[in-house]
């Protein structure tokens, strides 16, 4: 099938908030998935997970959580991005194990990411790991250059959601790229759609993304700032 180059892929991609009921090919979602989850992300963590709804009386349920919005009803498919503030314990050993398969972690990077990546987010009990953390990295910044770490669980969440939103634009972009519409939404009550697709508590839903044909010509592109607005050359 032939795709999009990138920039009209960009161009392309819009807000979408009818769809058609036609359904997508068979395996193109996996396909877009597939490269959504190629997405890049802190230490190769890759926290998100990737729930897919497409039964109708579920759709049904899912606009319901997403404050009746059409869209989710309408379209054939939607993409539920879920954030995983555990991933950094539980992925690590898999990551690294994958990464030495492939020839892409050396033994000095494994040592690295060993020594980097827990204590970077082990909370410990009653997070006292990370309100210690919290204590400390203003004072060790006075010294020496030191990064944000997450000192709580919402610390955590607001890291695996970062990177899951990179897989979710992955996905919409490539989306777009194969001729398709979609719509980023975080207008839906989170303790509600994790409850009804069974996603854990721990777990963040930062987006969700319908996926299929526009129902009628793609809407006018809004706006945006003129990119002067926004670019800053050297400093802000
Ligand atoms: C994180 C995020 C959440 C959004 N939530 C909703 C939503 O709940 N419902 C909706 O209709 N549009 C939603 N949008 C779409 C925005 O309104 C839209 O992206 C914006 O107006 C720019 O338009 P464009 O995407 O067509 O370029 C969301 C977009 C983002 C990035």
């Amino acid at each position: 099938m032939a795709t999009l180059p990138v920039p009209e892929a960009v161009k392309r991609r819009r807000a979408v908030r009818h769809f058609k009921p036609d359904p997508l090919p068979p395996g193109l979602l996996e396909e877009l998935l597939d490269l959504a989850n190629r997405a890049p992300s802190g230490f190769n963590l890759q926290p998100w997970h990737f729930i897919v709804v497409t039964d109708p009386s579920r759709r049904a349920a899912l606009r319901e959580a997403a404050l009746d919005q059409a869209q989710v009803g309408e379209a054939p498919a939607t993409v539920i991005f879920a954030a995983d503030p555990d991933s950094w314990h539980l992925h690590l050993e898999e990551v690294l194990a994958m990464g030495k398969a492939e020839g892409a972690v050396s033994p000095n990077y494994e040592r690295q990411l060993r020594r980097t990546v827990p204590p970077a987010f082990a909370l410990g009990p009653l997070g006292l790991l990370g309100f210690l953390r919290g204590l400390f990295l203003p004072v060790r910044r006075l010294f020496t250059p030191t990064p944000t770490l997450p000192v709580s669980r919402s610390g955590l969440r607001a890291y695996a959601v970062k990177q899951t939103m990179l897989a979710a634009q992955t996905f919409m972009l490539a989306a777009a790229a194969h001729d398709l519409d979609t719509c980023p939404m975080e207008g839906f009550d989170e303790v509600r759609v994790k409850r009804l697709l069974g996603i854990p508590r721990r777990m963040a839903v930062p987006v969700m993304v319908t996926v299929g044909y526009a129902a009628d010509d793609l809407p006018p592109k809004p706006p945006r700032f003129p990119l002067e607005r926004k670019l800053h050359r050297e400093r802000f």
